[in-house]
């Protein structure tokens, strides 16, 4: 039995191909792992709490520091989010690309579960990622087509990797924006690679 949280991140809602493939991801995933623990969250309407100059401080606060109310209410939130992550084993994300990037939502959440001395910490020898999530599956929809050396592609690894998650696998549905045809292949080349990643 593994613990694996789905996050979707799109801000298109019904639309949304990302979001599409992280349902195909859930339905298959229940029938070929009865027994795992799946939770889904979307992220683009959970209206989580955006850093800002107040609330960067909560994220590590020195012992003593006195938070304000603002402070100590959305460090309970980032420390819930925290929990659940580091509850997980396989973490799925549903990634939409807006203007070359991530959406928001998906970076929001990044920044509220960033944390020093929860998810990572500094060494003498470098940064030790400490979320203890084992494997994480990237379900990235883009209209362009950019193959698998896009910035994104990089940040993901490196952010990933950053709080510890070792192995990353990305399944992209490229070309949305090149017409039917592409679109329908991608899609479906994209499915075909969850059930091949699901069969592993
Ligand atoms: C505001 C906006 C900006 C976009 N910018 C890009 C872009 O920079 N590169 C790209 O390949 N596609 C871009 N697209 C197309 C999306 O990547 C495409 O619609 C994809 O399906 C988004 O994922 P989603 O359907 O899960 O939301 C953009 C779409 C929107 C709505």
């Amino acid at each position: 039995m593994r613990k694996v949280l789905f996050l979707k991140s799109s801000i298109l809602g019904g639309y949304s191909q990302s979001s599409h493939l992280v349902d195909y991801a859930v339905e298959q995933w229940k029938k070929s792992h009865p027994n795992d623990v799946i939770t889904v969250r979307d992220l683009a309407v959970d209206n989580l709490p955006f850093l800002d100059g107040e609330l960067v401080g909560m994220l590590a606060p020195a012992e003593g520091t006195v938070l304000t109310d603002r402070q100590k209410s959305v460090q309970a939130t980032s420390d819930a989010l925290i929990a659940q992550l580091k509850d997980q084993d396989v973490l799925v994300l549903g990634v939409a690309i807006y203007n070359f990037n991530i959406s928001t939502h998906l970076k929001n959440y990044i920044d509220l579960i960033c944390r020093a001395g929860q998810t990572f910490r500094y060494t003498e020898s470098g940064p030790i990622g400490l979320s203890g999530v084992k494997e994480a599956l990237v379900l990235k929809a883009n209209g362009g087509i950019y193959g698998e050396t896009h910035s994104s592609i990089a940040y993901l690894k490196q952010v990933l990797g950053f709080i510890g998650i070792e192995e990353i696998n990305f399944i992209s549905a490229e070309g949305m924006g090149y017409g039917d045809e592409v679109k329908t292949k991608s899609i479906a080349d994209a499915k075909a690679a969850i059930d091949a990643y699901l069969s592993k």
